[in-house]
């Protein structure tokens, strides 16, 4: 009945707040018809990423996960012309949906789809001087959150912003006992997160179309 009721809301707010969007909407088709899951962040979810973005005035954007690119475009649309995102994703047919997607919308020169377990990639991403990233969104495999979140410090600099997705999945998040590996990948990520004296940080729980559910932000101390 709530998740209805969210859901519902979601709607409203999409309505009220995210102009329809072909190119968006191409890429979400475009990950239903090759049999993606349907677990990118939603519309207002988008648009905080891309918000956020733009407060922050990102020139350059790391995201851990890409699926099939949504949230990749809704980011790179912050970017000034000669700013760079770049998106690590380990399923090859989730970076060729997405390739698509991302050259559809025009942003093929400013977004990157680097294939590969991501704490792969992550190294070869500091070994190339890629860095510093003013803003990065991790969104892959809950399990390697802690591993995530201590790249993109490494590849951050003071100031640089960092939002995790999928910190609450439901409630999961406070079975200290869980054997859940996402559970305890996030969980284990909020302790690092405390032991880290050069983040802040904040969390919220969110509900809507996808549940309950939640982000944490964290900003690298200035
Ligand atoms: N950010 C996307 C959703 C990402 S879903 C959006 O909102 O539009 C999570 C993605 O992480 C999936 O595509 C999955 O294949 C990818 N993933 C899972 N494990 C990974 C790993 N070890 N390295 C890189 N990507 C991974
Ligand atoms: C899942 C992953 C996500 O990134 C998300 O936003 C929702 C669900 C999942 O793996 O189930
Ligand atoms: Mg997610």
């Amino acid at each position: 009945m709530a998740d209805q009721l969210w859901a519902r809301i979601d709607d409203y707010l999409v309505d009220a707040l995210v102009p329809p969007d072909r190119v968006l909407d191409h890429t979400l088709r475009a990950g239903v018809d090759a049999g993606i899951p349907q677990i990118q962040v939603t519309p207002t979810q988008g648009k905080l990423l891309y918000l956020l973005a733009l407060a922050v005035g990102a020139r350059k954007i790391l995201e851990v996960g890409t699926l099939a690119g949504y949230s990749a475009i809704w980011m790179a649309r912050a970017l000034p012309p000669d700013g760079r995102l770049i998106t690590l994703e380990v399923d090859s047919d989730n970076a060729r949906v997405a390739r698509a997607s991302i050259r559809r919308a025009g942003l093929e020169d400013r977004i990157e789809v680097r294939l590969g377990p991501a704490l792969e990639t992550l190294p070869a991403l500091e070994a190339e001087g890629a860095g510093p990233f003013d803003f990065v969104f991790v969104d892959a495999d809950k399990e390697n959150n802690p591993g995530y979140v201590a790249w993109a410090l490494r590849l951050s600099r003071p100031g640089t912003v960092i939002v995790v997705d999928n910190i609450v999945r439901h409630g999961a998040l406070i079975d200290a006992a869980s054997d859940d590996a996402s559970v305890r990948g996030v969980r284990a990520m909020f302790e690092l997160i405390a032991s880290e004296p050069r983040i802040e940080a904040t969390a919220l729980q969110t509900v809507g179309s996808k549940g309950h559910d939640g982000i944490a932000i964290l900003r690298v101390k200035s």
